[in-house]
């Protein structure tokens, strides 16, 4: 069918679907859902005995409470008697006839009683008598069985919630001379709780706005459309079901009053499939359809959810349901319809935008974001095609294509192709011709995004094209500094000498334990750390709302490290004797101003990683987990360069600017492990595996430092600054020698530089691994020293102790806190780290 008809086609049935809407909205409003004139309540009427039983005689209640049913088959009459025990009804084989002389012929018309009793009517009377059907079942509004009064029963005003017994009611009935007694009951029933209800209206409603978002927008809008009609359809068929009567009765409470559901669901249906193949416009009539259907189950059945029945055949909850959906998806089909337009709305029409081919009429670009597109997708929505000005059609509905007519679409640009009326008359070799120079307007004009979007399902601007609202920028895969993870169980822990390449972040926390922490509490809180860690390593949440701050960043290489320090031992049943040698705590040292309160500690944690949300993240969260057995002593921030700022294998630079970790022991030493690691087999084995860590925060006097030529900087430490090159020649990683002099014969490294100083060479092989990290706390800045070692005694201490005394580098630098930690060895998956802390005798 020619593209332009079919677009007409739709808007006519557009305005007819919408004026009918619109025509209908009252009655609909209007139409209560009730059957006999009950809807939802929670009065119970219930009918306990018929009493004689006489076979072919039953006796109902229906309609929710509303009316009694009589059936009678027996060959003889039943008298149904009135409220003054006279005859009022008479059901036999000859049909149902009605005393005309019986007030409650009158009074039982209807739910309420309000047909006006004659004068003339009088119960003592003989008994007029009226054919009303040839049927042998009557029903009748028998006002004994429900409430009749419009305000509530006093109990039942006083409290709601609770069940009442209201009255004990019995109608009697003649049958060949006997009296058959019917009685029951009528109860208050209080309902549940609506939430749930609410609650799946919401989420149908926020469905059905989130679905417009979505790649899928048409199918799932037409799914949500044509669900909410099949739940309208059921929610009807079970009131059709409780309703009695004949066929056309049952009928038109399927349909409802008003023929309703004759009028609605097969345009709501036709439109859902029109919308599944993107004809956009038609979002408008799921919000008409939605809305109508909705404001009116919303009108006359939301009290289902909170009263305890309900005219229906269908289980309660099932028909609860079915209300809540209805009106959630209606509701939210309302708010669908514009959005699904605005998202999807065709291009400004653009005379140029036409193009031919032997069976498509002409049409403009493709312009609506693509869902889940293939790359030859076979029905294409495209705006129709009519000129602008002619007929004012420009706002035409997008229809749907065949393949040809999409690869057409796809290869139309504005600027090129010609006017409708010219373009209908063209053959298919001038429609390629157009085509092709199409292809290249689009390019020209940054169209390609379009039909990338087209072939990939990238949703894609085009100029002129109303943006499409998007999630944001596309999500980049993580790069290699996210997504690494370094292991945290293993014979060592991570963080020491793992990975090689120091990460870019530090937060070092030290802890107290509290007072009065026993073996038990020690050994919880290790299990409590080691278990985190191990998640938080993996780039694992822990469902803490902590979670939050690392949302969509990887592991980034975090290692989480767990140190004890001297002072621990002397508490939480840890003897003092029990100290390792290794973990003797360091001496002082000349001219270090040691901030107490921020050194040492029980405790440490050493959180390490490439990146600083994800260390904050991991430290906050091991910190909350260390109460309340242990709390905050200090905590420090370091930092050094980001990974691919520098060549992986350079060394890093201190904020002194000079190459800091040249001459450190190498992993391919022959004694890296023994220098690092504690090997002492007299070492308790919790240690054995693990190092010993000094910490120092030095201060670096920053303004004397830069007021210093590079040369003089560069004897302090003896090394150059720019290659990190020994003064004495060569390159960065050529050895020093400490001989050689310079042309005016002194020292190419003097005697008091840094290194000359610091090397093992003379200070008996003394020997650590730094691994340090700059620190800036607003003014102050320096180095976060650390020092990893088998023992400092054979490490550390001398090599400070000989730094403290002459080192050039004194003048500009300051030790102003000191940690000692002993790291345990590390854990295998299902043990926790310090497991054996207190002996072979794991807690
Ligand atoms: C802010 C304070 C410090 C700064 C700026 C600093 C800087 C440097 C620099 C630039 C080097 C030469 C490159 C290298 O081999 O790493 C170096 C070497 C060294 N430093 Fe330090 N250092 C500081 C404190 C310390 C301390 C406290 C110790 C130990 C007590 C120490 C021990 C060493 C050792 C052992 C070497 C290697 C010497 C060699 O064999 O060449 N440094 N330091």
């Amino acid at each position: 069918m020619d593209i332009s008809v079919k677009a007409r086609l739709t808007r006519r049935l557009l305005a007819v679907i919408v004026g009918l809407a619109a025509a209908l909205l009252p009655a609909g409003a209007a139409s209560a859902h009730e059957v006999g004139g009950v809807g939802a309540t929670n009065f119970a009427t219930t009918l306990s005995a018929l009493s004689p039983a006489v076979p072919g005689v039953s006796l109902a209640v229906v309609e929710n409470g509303s009316r009694l049913e009589l059936r009678n088959s027996t060959g003889r009459e039943v008298v149904v008697r009135g409220y003054s025990d006279e005859p009022y009804a008479r059901i036999g084989p000859d049909g149902v006839w009605l005393n005309d002389g019986s007030p409650a012929t009158y009074l039982n018309a209807d739910r309420f009683a309000s047909t006006t009793v004659p004068a003339d009517a009088d119960p003592a009377a003989p008994p007029r008598w009226r054919k009303i059907s040839d049927e042998t079942v009557h029903r009748w509004h028998d006002h004994r069985i429900h409430w009749m009064l419009t305000t509530l029963p006093t109990a039942v005003a006083a409290a709601p919630t609770a069940a009442h017994r209201i009255s004990d009611w019995h109608v009697d009935l003649d049958h060949d001379g006997t009296v058959l007694s019917a009685t029951g009951s009528l109860d208050w029933v209080p309902g549940p709780s609506p939430t749930p209800w609410y609650l799946l209206t919401a989420v149908s409603a926020l469905v059905v706005v989130g679905a417009v978002y979505t790649r899928r927008a048409h199918a799932l809008v037409a799914a949500a459309l044509g669900a909410l009609i099949a739940t309208d359809v059921l929610h009807a068929a079970g009131i059709a079901l409780v309703t009695t009567g004949n066929v056309p009765e049952r009928l038109s409470a399927f349909l409802g009053d008003g023929l309703t559901g004759l009028l609605i669901w097969p345009f709501g249906l036709v439109a859902a499939v029109l919308i599944a193949r993107k004809a956009t416009f038609l979002g408008f009539v799921a919000m008409g359809v939605g809305g109508l259907l909705s404001s009116m189950m919303a009108l006359d059945d939301a009290p289902v959810w909170w009263r305890s029945s309900a005219p229906s055949a269908l289980p309660a909850d099932l028909n609860r349901a079915g209300v809540a959906l209805v009106v959630g998806l209606g509701a939210g089909l309302l708010v669908a319809g514009p959005l699904l337009w605005r998202r999807f709305k065709p291009a400004p029409h653009r005379t140029a935008s036409t193009v031919a081919s032997t069976d498509a009429p002409p049409v403009s670009p493709p312009t609506e974001p693509v869902e889940g597109v293939e790359a030859d997708h076979a029905t294409e929505s495209v705006a129709s095609a009519e000129p602008e000005g002619r007929a004012g059609h420009h706002e035409a509905a997008p229809v749907v294509l065949g393949a040809r007519a999409a690869r057409a679409a796809a290869a139309a640009a504005p600027g090129d192709a010609p006017a409708r009326g010219d373009a209908t008359e063209t053959g298919q070799a001038e429609a390629a011709t157009v085509g092709r120079r199409g292809f290249a307007g689009t390019l020209a004009a940054g169209g390609v995004g379009a039909i990338l979007g087209a072939a990939g399902g990238i949703v894609a601007g085009a100029p002129g094209e109303p943006a499409a609202p998007q999630a944001g920028p596309p999500a980049e895969p993580l790069s290699g500094v996210g997504t690494t993870r370094i292991a945290f169980h293993g014979e060592r822990q991570a963080g020491i000498t793992t990975p090689a390449r120091p990460q870019a972040r530090l937060r070092i926390v030290a802890f107290d334990l509290a007072d009065g922490v026993d073996r038990a509490g020690l050994q919880g809180l290790l299990r409590r750390w080691t278990q985190a860690a191990a998640q938080l390593s993996q780039g694992l949440p822990l469902g803490d709302s902590g979670d939050d701050i690392v949302t969509g960043a990887g592991p980034s290489s975090l290692t989480v490290t767990v140190g004890f320090g001297p002072s621990l031992f002397g508490k939480a049943a840890l003897p003092a004797a029990a100290r390792p040698a290794e973990l003797t705590p360091l001496p002082a040292f000349p001219g270090e101003q040691l901030d107490a309160a921020h050194s040492d500690g029980d405790l440490c944690l050493l959180v390490h990683a490439d990146d600083a949300l994800v260390a904050f993240r991991a430290a906050r969260a091991l910190t909350r987990l260390a109460a309340p057995q242990a709390r905050v002593r200090w905590q420090l921030d370091g930092f050094n360069n980001s990974p691919g700022v520098t060549p992986t294998a350079a060394t890093g630079r201190n904020l002194m600017g000079q190459l800091d970790g040249t001459n450190n022991p190498q992993p391919t030493d022959e004694d890296f492990a023994a220098k690092v690691y504690v090997t002492d087999p007299a070492a308790p084995g919790w240690l054995r595996g693990g190092s010993v860590l000094v910490v120092r925060r030095i201060r670096m006097l920053l303004d004397d430092w830069d007021a210093q030529p590079r040369e003089a900087q560069e004897r302090v430490i003896g090394r150059r600054k720019d290659t990190g090159a020994p003064l004495s020649g060569g390159v960065e990683r050529t050895p020093a020698n400490f001989g050689t002099t310079t042309a005016d014969g002194a020292l190419a490294i003097p005697a008091d530089a840094h290194i000359r100083l610091a090397t093992p060479a003379f200070n008996n092989g003394a020997a650590m691994l730094r691994r340090g990290y700059s620190y800036s706390d607003g003014d102050a800045a320096g180095l976060i020293f650390l020092a990893w070692q088998a023992d400092p005694r054979r490490g550390f201490v001398p090599v400070q102790q000989r730094l403290a005394g002459t080192d050039a580098l004194n003048r500009f630098i300051r030790h102003e806190t000191s940690a000692l930690f002993a790291m345990p060895h590390g854990v295998a998956p299902g043990g926790h780290l310090g497991q054996d802390l207190f002996g072979d005798d794991p807690a």
